[in-house]
């Protein structure tokens, strides 16, 4: 079919859309939602048998709806309407949930209904559940909704009403929290509704502050609503019956400008004192290790997957730590929704000068790379359970082995962000694996790359099945092959002789030294690009046209 993607930001569900609407043979462009002219544009020049808009913040204009099926994903099951769906089903804590296929008509959210998948609702954040459940359903239903337009069936239902509510827009009036009457899940339910946007609005010493990224702080008490003490990049804070961490606050840096940082950092920014600190393990946004037998797992799940220099400094240590440790394998796990994705952009953003940020937190990626890259007396995996990006797809490639989750989504390249070069070794790290024309190639596509295009292509070795815990026990049963292999000592003598010819053929310094030139001329050169799109991704400025690789209609107008 030959199918129209509209929707309001390339997201990961829109990616992951795309790449299985591309494995399955359909022909597909994308028009981001700038306006109704946009999208009658697109529509005359692609001219699309369907539209398929897999997040929207807008109604799609009458005279397209009217004139071809335009499918809409909405992330509630069948009978749920409104703009804020998932986060009412977190806030009122639903036991299951949904994600349901819609034709567009007049009325919002009440037309035809053609597919539908339901999910037991996790306590867990909105953006983890969109990431996960929503998207897997989205996929599935999709997939079956133009099944059915190419059978020649109509939809399942004939409107989206009844059994569900429809529900207004969630607002900060109703996300507030009363710490002194509420208990700490009713705090954790409020915050993972609102999280990633919009937070939920509070006051940190008098200052505005919206709370994102909220975990149970077990054993810690005080008054509540009282800030408690910090721990890592956390803050805690009493509620009625317990304390909650809040792991990332958003801050009004200057007038108008607004940035979600980690919340220790926040608060410095703030100018707010230090609290007590605290020790916690499980404290949000740290790096763990764990033993499996031989093989030691590192776990560095990272809310947004953003990799700034204080969070290297502690991956570092940890990555020493366990290169002396007797465990034969070493498992890198990063996090459940995202493995990494490279620069923190946003502690970068409220730098002081973020092209010396912007360099510090590269070189500091580096020194990581470099740390896996030179250990040879073992065997390091990455194993992906969640999607990575630009730097992050690369440190996972200085491991010997990747494997890789059935669902992730990699985007392989730097050019998305303003043209950036990109360093973490990967002039020596991509051409390794899949030699060096196809290593330009990827490099060129600016385009995501699904876990079972990867593993053709030979960027990833395994593809391993199920959802991100799933896959985590199964890379770890693995692991644990891989450890008692017999042929284990040969194998890691071999690797430190192909490190040595590496390095005598060109020095891992070398390379370092002529990606950190191109990267310098990125953070300091002439050419703006870096900053502009770092700024405009960062804050979400809405997008003001839509880039030509994925605009297919434009790059390559119809005869
Ligand atoms: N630094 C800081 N924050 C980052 C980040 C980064 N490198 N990458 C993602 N985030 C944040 C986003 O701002 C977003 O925050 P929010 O919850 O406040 O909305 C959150 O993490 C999730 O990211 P999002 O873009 O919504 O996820 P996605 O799955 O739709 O898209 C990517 C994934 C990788 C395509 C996209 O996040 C991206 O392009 N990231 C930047 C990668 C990069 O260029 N890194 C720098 C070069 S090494």
């Amino acid at each position: 079919m030959r199918i129209l993607l509209l929707s309001h930001a390339f997201n990961s569900l829109c990616q992951r859309l795309w790449l299985e609407l591309d494995a399955c043979g359909h022909e597909i462009s994308l028009e981001l939602d700038i306006n109704d002219v946009v999208t009658r544009q697109a529509v005359a020049m692609w001219q699309p048998q369907v539209l398929v808009a897999p997040f929207l913040k807008r109604a799609i204009p009458e005279d397209i709806w009217r004139a071809l099926p335009c499918l809409v994903v909405h992330p509630g099951p069948p009978g749920d309407r409104g703009p804020s769906a998932l986060d009412w089903a977190i806030q009122l804590g639903e036991r299951s949930w949904g994600v349901t296929v819609l034709q567009a008509v007049a009325e919002m959210d009440a037309g035809p209904v053609w597919a539908w998948r339901e999910f037991p609702l996790r306590p867990a954040s909105k953006s983890s559940v969109y990431r996960r459940e929503v998207t897997e359903g989205a996929v599935a239903a999709v997939l079956e909704a133009l099944d059915r337009i190419a059978a020649g069936q109509g939809p399942k239902l004939a409107k989206n009403t009844g059994g569900g509510s429809a529900r207004p827009a969630l607002r900060q009036p109703e996300r507030a929290i009363d710490w002194t009457r509420h208990t700490v899940d009713e705090v954790l339910a409020r915050i993972r509704a609102a999280d990633g946007q919009p937070g939920v609005r509070d006051t940190l010493a008098g200052h505005p502050v919206w709370l994102h990224d909220a975990a149970p702080a077990p054993g810690l008490r005080g008054p509540p609503g009282e800030w408690l003490g910090e721990c890592g990049e956390a803050l805690a804070r009493g509620c009625a019956d317990g304390a909650v961490w809040i792991g990332h606050l958003t801050i009004e840096i200057e007038a108008g400008k607004r940035l979600k940082l980690p919340a220790r950092v926040a608060r410095a920014h703030l100018g707010v004192s230090p609290l007590p600190m605290l020790s916690d393990e499980r404290v949000p946004n740290r790096a763990r290790y764990e033993v499996h037998g031989h093989v030691g797992v590192l776990h560095f799940p990272y809310g947004n997957g953003a990799l700034s220099t204080a969070r290297c400094g502690e991956l570092l240590v940890a990555i020493r730590t366990a290169a002396e440790a007797p465990e034969r394998v070493l498992l890198l796990a990063g996090g459940p929704e995202f493995w990494c994705n490279g620069l923190d952009l946003a502690t970068i953003e409220a730098a002081a000068s973020p092209a010396d940020a912007s360099l510090a937190n590269i070189e500091a990626i580096d020194e990581i790379c470099l740390a896996l890259i030179e250990l040879t007396g073992k065997i390091v995996v990455s194993a992906m359970a969640g999607n990575a990006g630009a730097g992050g797809v690369y440190l996972a490639l200085a491991a010997d082995e990747v494997w890789v989750r059935r669902g992730v989504v990699l985007n392989p390249h730097y050019r998305n962000m303003g043209n950036l070069y990109g360093s973490e070794y990967w002039t020596y790290l991509l051409p390794r694996r899949i030699g060096a024309e196809a290593g330009e190639r990827l490099m060129a596509t600016r385009l995501p790359l699904s876990a079972e295009a990867a593993v053709r292509s030979g960027l990833c070795d395994a593809l391993v099945e199920g959802d991100p815990e799933a896959f985590l026990a199964a890379a770890v049963v693995r692991a644990q092959a891989l450890a008692e292999d017999p042929g284990l000592a040969e194998r890691l003598v071999a690797k430190a002789r192909q490190r040595a010819e590496d390095e005598s053929r060109k020095p891992l310094a070398e390379y370092r030294r002529e990606e950190l030139e191109k990267m310098r001329l990125n953070f300091y050169g002439f050419d703006t690009s870096y900053h502009v799109a770092r700024h405009d991704f960062i804050t979400k400025v809405p997008h003001s046209r839509t880039p030509l690789h994925l605009a297919r209609h434009r790059a390559r107008p119809r005869a």
